[in-house]
């Protein structure tokens, strides 16, 4: 018994009319940040800006490939052609915007503070620059320590821990290895959930997330402004957002 040989029949197809000739672009993503985006126990990735990546492709006529990366590395990924957009909670700065573009906003976060339930520091300790701090290196809650604390003199540059992750951050805020750990809200709430730590102060850094592409792929952020712009008028932005608990 052998295996019958599939042919292929030798009819030339002009490109234009092939089917399948799908536009796939490749969106980098951390693969560690839930809400937003997370790899499952069965490797596929998950979460709020995947599912709205999916809904956009199919409303926009493209394809998607999600490819998990180190935060800190994303920006140059993307430059360097290995993925074609972030889209992965990342927020809009100055700084990313000088080397590259982004969609119009979709969220709007501010930074938590969270504290071991039994730590005797409060929020104010931490303005005044008298905690170590965990935070994921290249966040803008690194970026905020940074400005606001070290930058300003109130806090000694060695007391900012910086990791490639956060639930690297969370485990040493549980092995006491530093006081405080700051990020986005909705991703450290996700983050300590379950364990015996509790957000005590949020900062209104008034940021906002969107999606980063490189600065001459201009028909790919029209696109993807235009794919945003409808999915957030569909009903099916609301189910996201309560879904992911983002409401
Ligand atoms: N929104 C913050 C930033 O842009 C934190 C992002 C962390 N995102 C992530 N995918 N790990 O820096």
């Amino acid at each position: 018994g052998s295996e019958p040989v599939e042919s292929t029949p030798e009819v030339s197809v002009p490109t234009e009319q092939t089917p399948g000739d799908v536009q796939i672009y490749t969106i980098g993503i951390d693969g560690e940040y839930p809400p937003y985006s997370f790899i499952d126990t069965e490797g596929n990735a998950q979460g709020f800006d995947v599912e709205s990546a999916k809904w956009i492709a199919k409303n926009q006529g493209f394809e998607v490939e999600f490819q998990p990366l180190a935060w800190d590395g994303i920006i140059p990924a993307l430059l360097a052609g290995k993925i074609d957009m972030v889209y992965s909670g990342m927020t809009i700065t100055d700084e990313r915007y000088e080397k590259v573009n982004f969609s119009s906003p979709y969220l709007q976060v501010d930074q938590g503070l969270a504290f071991n339930n039994d730590s005797e520091f409060t929020t104010e300790d931490f303005r005044a620059g008298k905690t170590v701090v965990g935070a994921q290196r290249g966040t803008t809650g690194a970026i905020w320590t940074e400005e606001n604390l070290v930058a300003t003199g109130l806090m000694s540059a060695d007391n900012l821990k910086y990791y490639d992750n956060f639930p690297s951050v969370v485990t040493d805020l549980q092995n006491k290895r530093i006081d405080v750990a700051i990020y986005d809200v909705p991703s450290l709430r996700d983050a300590i959930a379950g364990k015996p730590m509790e957000i005590r102060d949020q900062i209104d850094t008034g940021e906002v997330y969107g999606v980063a592409i490189r600065k001459e792929d201009t028909e790919l952020l029209e696109k993807m402004n235009t794919g945003l712009e409808n999915l957030m008028a569909d009903p099916y932005w609301q189910e996201l957002l309560e879904e992911y608990k983002l409401v």
